[in-house]
């Protein structure tokens, strides 16, 4: 069984990728594995200031804030979800934040591999193309970190609250967290 942890982006609550997340959520808990919740989007993250003395406290930042809280709970997990609406065609800025922190597991040269992860999307995309920008983002930060890419899930016209129960996305979040390989792929 995986220890999972889910990141979502959003500020705005009960919107579309909080949907996501709980139906990807839903599906993990049913299939036994053991989720938490980490939502950056309304936590207190601010940016990387690249000062390079991660670690050097107990902390993975030195510049203390909820990226603190979150450091030890990715450490701990084996498999990253990262549930996040399409902002100008990447992260939000919070989930943003977050992900520049991660910076700090590579400074600090933190035992990375062995992980997997998953992207989890929504966005109004109404264009072939509106997600390349944060797909091609996510599998290059994977690839830095050292994370395998356990699949993507790309939810497109979703706009208002709600949007994303008129799609098969929440069908496909679930089935997807129903379906996770007990397997940690290590590369
Ligand atoms: C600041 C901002 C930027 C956005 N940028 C994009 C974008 O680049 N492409 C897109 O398709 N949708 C964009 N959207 C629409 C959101 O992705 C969409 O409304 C999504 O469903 C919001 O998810 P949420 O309900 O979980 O917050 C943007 C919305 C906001 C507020």
């Amino acid at each position: 069984m995986r220890n999972i942890i889910v990141i979502t982006g959003s500020s705005r609550k009960n919107g579309n990728s909080d949907l996501l997340a709980n139906a990807f959520i839903e599906g993990a808990t049913k299939a036994g594995h053991t989720v938490s919740l980490f939502e950056a989007g309304r936590k207190n993250i601010s940016g990387c200031v690249g000062c390079e003395t991660c670690y050097s406290t107990e902390n993975a930042c030195s510049f203390n804030d909820d990226f603190n809280v979150l450091a030890p709970m990715i450490e701990n997990s084996d498999m990253i979800v990262f549930c996040t609406p399409l902002y100008w065609y990447t992260f939000p800025a919070k989930l943003k934040a977050a992900i520049d922190k991660m910076y700090s597991f590579l400074i600090g040269r933190r035992k990375r591999k062995g992980k997997d992860a998953i992207l989890l999307a929504c966005g109004d995309a109404h264009n072939d193309g509106d997600f390349d920008g944060l797909s091609k983002t996510y599998e290059l930060i994977l690839k830095s970190i050292g994370w395998n890419d356990a699949g993507q899930l790309l939810i497109a016209k979703t706009y208002k609250i709600g949007d994303i129960n008129k799609t098969d996305g929440l069908e496909k979040a679930k089935n997807m967290g129903l379906n996770i390989k007990d397997k940690i792929i290590t590369i």
